[in-house]
């Protein structure tokens, strides 16, 4: 960790002092002649994501000023903690005032590194806060964004579908959580015939974690994932630039278990179900082909028009099943399609949900939150372009149109009319670097999503 939740500073730690560029003037009218002297000489101006070091009389470090956009800001410190030299730091009053757990997030995040094959070029400055709910709470989304983040940066050679049942039997064993697995074959006698074909040409065998967590008195709330975790295209190849990414292709799964570890560390009086079917979608003898047709658990039959389009076919088995335990609200994340990011970018996830208002409500709250999300709707007459000759639907649309609809609406036939849900088509990875968020796996949505539970299900 490299924030510190502690009464008071440790000695010497130095205080960051917070400003922007519409305060700049006036907080520093407020400083010594020489400090305003050296900040105007060094350039400092209060701009978001800039510092200034500022010496005291025996040339030691004695403050450091930091420009940010508003205290509300997500990302308010996240430029920091790899930037300050290292050392201890704590926030001073001099300026603006944050929230601590706004400022525990915020720095944590700004010194993550994925570090598990190359080291860090160097230590993060450590930040001291104090030892409040709000600080922790910064602490648990930091946590879980981090861990999302090295599940979908860890390569598919050492992140198979085994080892992602692994890290949800680890997060499951923190929270005292139940969690099971059916493997392999067993996943035929079991009922999940969807999730078995895509992922039985794999060397590594396929498989479907649930983890269970709370208490019975509370409602059920249901967590899918898709766990690809590596997208070849199956017998569909994908060609070289189109597959070169797709070990993020389980980051929906990661998503689905950084969203969990939140609402587990947070005690939300829910009951948690979580369902991450984890394939490898690979190319063998034995691969399921284009043309083949499949009952799945839920009776329909499903014709394969593309083995690429792999993660409706195994998140149609696990839907289903999550459906049968009457869940009170059930959501699945997915990197699911190529047209939600030539829609939307990979800034913005796609929502889809049945219910206009549900939905215009997560925007806002999105929005408010700075973890963006946007909505798409569910058009029923699309449906058509999924509809096969000689089996229930097809898993790819007739025609390029509307790829990210015709997906939703795939995996809409298998979610029960009344049932609330929750479909959001993902990147989960930035594609270009940002102050806490290094190019790489990323975690999206989970904020808003956790603060919508929060109002949804109150603590009493
Ligand atoms: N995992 C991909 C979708 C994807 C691609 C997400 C790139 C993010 C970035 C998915 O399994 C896929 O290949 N979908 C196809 C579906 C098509 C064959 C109907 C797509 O989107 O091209
Ligand atoms: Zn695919
Ligand atoms: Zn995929």
């Amino acid at each position: 960790m490299t924030v510190q939740l502690e009464a008071k500073p440790a000695r010497g730690s130095v205080p960051i002092h917070l400003t922007s560029l519409e305060q700049w003037s006036g907080h520093a009218r407020a400083l010594p002649a020489e400090a305003r002297r050296w900040l105007a000489a060094t350039g400092f101006a209060g701009k978001p994501d800039s510092h200034a070091l500022v010496p005291g009389a025996d040339g030691a470090l004695r403050e450091v000023w930091a420009g940010i956009r508003d205290v509300t800001d997500p990302w308010l410190l996240a430029a920091l903690p790899k930037a300050l030299p290292a050392g201890r730091y704590h926030l001073g009053s001099g300026g603006l005032m944050a929230d601590t757990a706004v400022a525990a997030m915020s720095w944590e995040l700004g010194a993550y590194t994925f570090d598990l094959y190359k080291p860090r070029q160097r230590e993060a400055a450590q930040l001291s806060l104090p030892l409040d709910e709000h600080s922790r709470r910064g602490l648990v989304l930091a946590a879980a964004t981090a861990a999302t983040r090295d599940l979908v940066n860890t390569p598919a050679e050492h992140m198979g579908p085994a080892e992602l049942a692994e890290a949800v039997r680890m997060v499951g064993r923190q929270h005292k959580a139940k969690v099971r697995e059916i493997v392999g074959d067993k996943l035929l006698a079991q009922g999940f015939p969807a999730v078995h074909a895509v992922g039985r040409a794999a060397a590594r065998a396929p498989r479907i974690v649930e983890l269970t967590w709370g208490k019975a008195r509370d409602p059920l709330v249901t967590l899918v994932g898709k766990g690809v975790c590596f997208d070849s295209g199956g017998l569909d190849l994908k060609p070289a630039d189109g597959m070169r990414l797709m070990k993020k292709d389980m980051g929906g799964a990661a998503n689905a278990l950084g969203l969990a570890q939140m609402i587990m560390a947070l005690a939300l009086p829910v009951r948690l179900q979580l369902l991450i079917p984890a394939v490898e979608n690979a190319v063998a003898g034995n691969a399921f082909r284009p043309g083949d047709i499949f009952k799945t658990r839920a009776g329909l039959h499903i014709e394969i028009g593309n083995t690429d389009a792999e993660g409706r076919v195994i998140l149609c088995d696990a839907l289903a099943y999550g459906a049968e335990g009457q869940p009170d609200l059930m959501i699945d994340l997915a990197t699911l399609t190529g047209a939600a990011r030539t829609a939307l970018g990979p800034q913005l996830p796609a929502l889809f949900c049945r219910d206009l208002a549900m939905a215009r409500e997560i925007v806002d709250l999105g929005l408010e939150l700075r973890d963006p999300l946007w909505h798409m709707p569910l058009w029923r007459d699309y449906h058509g372009l999924i509809e096969s000759d000689i089996a229930d639907i097809v898993n790819t649309g007739k025609g390029a149109m509307a790829g990210a609809i015709t997906a939703a609406l795939f995996l809409e036939d298998f979610v029960p009319g009344k049932l609330p849900w929750l479909h959001i088509d993902l990147f989960a990875w930035s594609d270009s670097a940002r102050p806490g968020r290094p190019v790489g796996g990323e975690a999206q949505t989970l904020r808003t999503l956790l603060a919508w539970l929060e109002r949804r299900y109150p603590r009493s």
